[in-house]
C-alpha cells in the first residue's frame, strides 16, 4: 500500500539546521511527509538559503509588520491553507503562538524543545541545566498547546554531561540529537501511528520510525530503545 505523504510546513527564525535535517530526511520519498514549504518569521533567517537551494518554496512573513500576533498568524495562515498544508513543524521559530492558531491545528503542529521536557522549558536550557549540575540533558519533540513548551511528548533523547562541557559543547551534543528524533518523530506523526490520552503519546504498531527514546551515552554506539513494547 503506498502511503500519500502529508504535506509538511516547517517554519523558522533563524539557522534551521532541524529544518535542514528535516529536509534532507524527506528526500527519500518512502519518507511519509513532504516538506514543501518554509515560513520565515524574519527576514534575515539564515535557514532560508537552504531551503531555496533545495526546492522548498519559502516565504518570509515578517512578524515586525504586522500591528499584533492575530494579523501575523493570519497571515501564515492564509499561506498555510494555500500550500495544503497538513502538518506544522516548528524548529526554532521564535514567537509565541496564540491559542487561536494553535487551534487550528490540533495533532498537527510539533516543536523541538532543547531539554528534557518538563525540565527547562524557555530559553537558555544548556546553561541552565549546567548550572544544575545535572547529568543528563536532551531535548524533546512534542505536540504545541497553549502553553510554552508543554504538550504530549512523542520523542526524547538523553545525552550524559560531561566534565569538560560548556552551555556550547553540550549544545552541539543535544543538536545532534534533535537532527535525529524531529525527523522520526515527524514521520511517527505523519503515519498515522500515535494514539493521544491526556499529556501521554502512545505509538501503535507497526511504526517503521519512532524511537520514544534515544540515549547515546558518551561515545558508544547510539542504542535505541522502545518504551512499553
Ligand atoms: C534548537 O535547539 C531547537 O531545539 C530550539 O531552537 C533551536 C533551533 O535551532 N527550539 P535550528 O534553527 O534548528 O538550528
Amino acid at each position: 500500500m503506498t502511503l500519500r505523504r502529508k504535506r509538511t510546513a516547517i517554519l523558522i527564525s533563524g539557522r534551521g539546521s532541524n529544518m535542514r535535517a528535516l529536509i534532507e530526511r524527506a528526500r527519500d520519498p518512502s519518507y511519509p511527509a513532504e516538506i514543501v514549504l518554509v515560513l520565515s518569521s524574519r527576514p534575515d533567517a539564515t535557514g532560508l538559503a537552504f531551503a531555496k537551494e533545495n526546492g522548498v518554496a519559502s516565504s518570509v512573513v515578517d512578524h515586525k509588520i504586522y500591528a499584533g500576533r492575530e494579523e501575523f498568524e493570519r497571515s501564515m495562515q492564509v499561506l498555510l491553507e494555500l500550500h495544503r498544508i497538513e502538518l506544522i513543524c516548528l524548529a526554532g521559530f521564535m514567537r509565541m503562538l496564540t491559542p487561536w492558531f494553535i487551534s487550528q491545528w490540533p495533532g498537527r503542529l510539533l516543536n523541538i524543545h532543547p531539554a528534557l521536557l518538563p525540565a527547562y522549558r524557555g530559553l537558555d536550557t544548556h546553561a541552565r541545566a549546567l548550572a544544575d549540575g545535572v547529568r543528563i540533558h536532551g531535548c524533546t519533540v512534542h505536540f504545541v498547546v497553549p502553553a510554552m513548551d508543554e504538550g504530549p511528548i512523542i520523542a526524547q533523547a538523553a545525552v550524559a554531561v560531561l566534565d569538560s562541557d560548556t552551555p556550547a559543547s553540550l549544545a552541539a551534543r543535544v543538536l545532534a540529537e534533535e537532527h535525529a528524533i524531529y525527523p522520526a518523530a515527524l514521520a511517527c506523526v505523519a503515519e498515522g501511528h500515535l494514539r493521544v490520552e491526556g499529556n501521554r503519546v502512545f505509538t501503535r504498531e507497526p511504526a517503521t520510525e519512532l524511537v520514544p527514546l534515544r540515549v547515546p551515552f558518551k561515545g558508544r554506539k547510539a542504542s535505541r530503545r522502545r518504551i512499553g513494547g
